[in-house]
């Protein structure tokens, strides 16, 4: 059974600074996304590390800090039926050489680690994700 869910997304910075904000942003609510919060955000090092900890022993960590804070993101908390899945549909694969075509990351990712967007992968991470960007008042 499918069930009302929350979601946490990031437009990464290669995606805010080209400008395509707005239009993943309306493929998202065109995907049927109920935006319940939103806020633009420069991540500190330290925060990008702490979010995305789970790869800290991965080669691309330290890349993947770099890019996630070289400029302002946006972070969103969403909700629709089987949320998590379903924003991972609208993402695309995280290689885009490897995304569907109408993926946000199909449409505008330049490679696999300047992919333009960032949604949860588990309904625990999605909790925890969630909570690192928003407090449960925001939400209501
Ligand atoms: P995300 O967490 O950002 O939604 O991406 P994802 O689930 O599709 O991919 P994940 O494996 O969690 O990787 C997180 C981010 O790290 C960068 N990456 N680079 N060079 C590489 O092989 C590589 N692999 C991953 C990407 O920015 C990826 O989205
Ligand atoms: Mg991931």
């Amino acid at each position: 059974m499918s069930q009302i869910e929350r979601t946490l997304s990031i437009i990464k910075p290669d995606a805010v600074a080209a400008g395509q904000s707005g239009e993943i942003l309306a493929m998202i609510e065109k995907a049927g996304f109920r935006i319940l919060g939103m806020r633009m955000v420069r991540l500190r090092k330290q925060q990008a590390e702490g979010f995305y900890a789970v790869h800290r022993e991965r080669p691309f960590f330290p890349n993947l800090v770099s890019f996630m804070t070289e400029g302002p993101v946006i972070v969103l908390a969403l909700e629709r039926e089987d949320a998590i899945v379903k924003l991972r549909e609208v993402m695309g694969a995280t290689n885009p050489a490897n995304a569907a075509d109408g993926t946000v990351r199909k449409r505008f990712a330049a490679n696999i680690e300047r992919n333009c967007i960032h949604g949860s992968d588990a309904p625990a991470t999605a909790e925890t994700e969630l909570r690192f960007f928003f407090s449960t008042s925001e939400l209501l």
